[in-house]
């Protein structure tokens, strides 16, 4: 529960006669969804040992009060915190980021590196000026995004779209699921504003299952847009806390955790293209009172 279970629990390699470090990196969704920050995380950190945590016993955190989100990933935090010590994490998933980090930061000395509607990118970008952000229900609500509105819009008219939907279907594509393109347009269509001359030509993805369906969310998208992502930039992120990569060694197989289900470790290969170990579930997840 301290920070003291937060101490760097490195890998140790001998090269050149230095001990060089795997840093062991904590990935947190409630779903699949933080896979598409951890393509990137991966790529920017060749040095890093990974580890995917979902807690899809509480999916879609999207539908979930602040409290009862508050609560619950306090409460997963610490059983994987303790079971991994890791010596950092990446909070992938805006629902819970935009609500929980100050939290999180209070309780545990490592760092902690969160995934939030990239407005300011998007607003900065845009020249018709309008621009919206498609995220969860819980996310749409939150002080924290309409801070981030206030304080980087400038110019831009933002439409915050929050979508139901859109999480759960992007797990049912992932899994191989039928999907329709009729439900996927029926999600996003708010998102695309007609005023005047002026069209969204920017839509922010403000929740990390959204990238995984890109192509589909493109396909039937009634005009084209930039569709902002903003996995570069929290892998920037990460490795700037981390330090440089010191060294470059073949991958470790990403660990799996999940609180429900062990996550498929085929289908997670698939979709990040790297080895992964067999799912592993963390029980039992006290939550929080
Ligand atoms: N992937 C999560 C996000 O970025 C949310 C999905 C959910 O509703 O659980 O917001």
């Amino acid at each position: 529960m301290s920070g003291g279970s937060s101490r760097p629990s490195y890998v140790s390699y001998q090269s050149a006669g230095a001990a060089l470090h795997a840093p062991t990196i904590l990935v947190f969704d409630s779903g699949l969804g933080g896979l598409s920050v951890f393509r990137e995380l991966a790529r920017a950190r060749p040095d890093a040992r990974f580890v995917y945590a979902a807690d899809d016993a509480g999916f879609p955190y999207g539908r979930l009060g602040e409290t009862e989100l508050v609560g619950r990933v306090l409460s997963v935090m610490e059983a994987l915190i303790a079971r991994l010590a890791p010596d950092a994490v990446v909070i992938a998933c805006n629902t819970a980021s935009t609500l929980v980090l100050p939290a999180l930061r209070a309780r545990y000395s490592i760092p902690f590196v969160g995934t939030v509607p990239a407005i300011k990118p998007a607003c900065e970008g845009s020249v018709t000026k309008q621009v919206s952000v498609l995220a969860t229900p819980g996310t749409v609500k939150r002080d924290y995004t309409q801070a981030l509105i206030r304080d980087f819009a400038g110019a831009c008219q933002v439409t915050l779209v929050g979508s139901l939907r859109l999480a759960s279907i992007a797990e049912a594509a992932m899994a191989g699921e039928e999907v329709s393109d009729a439900d996927i347009a029926a999600e996003i269509a708010p998102a695309f504003v007609r005023e005047g001359k002026a069209r969204t030509d920017t839509v922010v993805l403000a929740c990390t299952h959204y990238p995984l369906i890109l192509e589909r969310l493109q396909r039937n998208a009634p005009w084209p847009v930039r569709w902002i992502d903003p996995a570069a930039a929290i892998a920037r992120r990460l490795s700037s806390l981390i330090g440089p990569v010191a060294f470059a060694a073949s991958p470790a197989p990403l660990r799996l955790f999940s609180t429900a289900t062990p996550l498929d470790a085929a289908l997670i290969e698939r979709i990040v293209g790297r080895k992964a170990r067999a799912g592993e579930v963390l029980s039992p997840v006290p939550l929080e009172a």
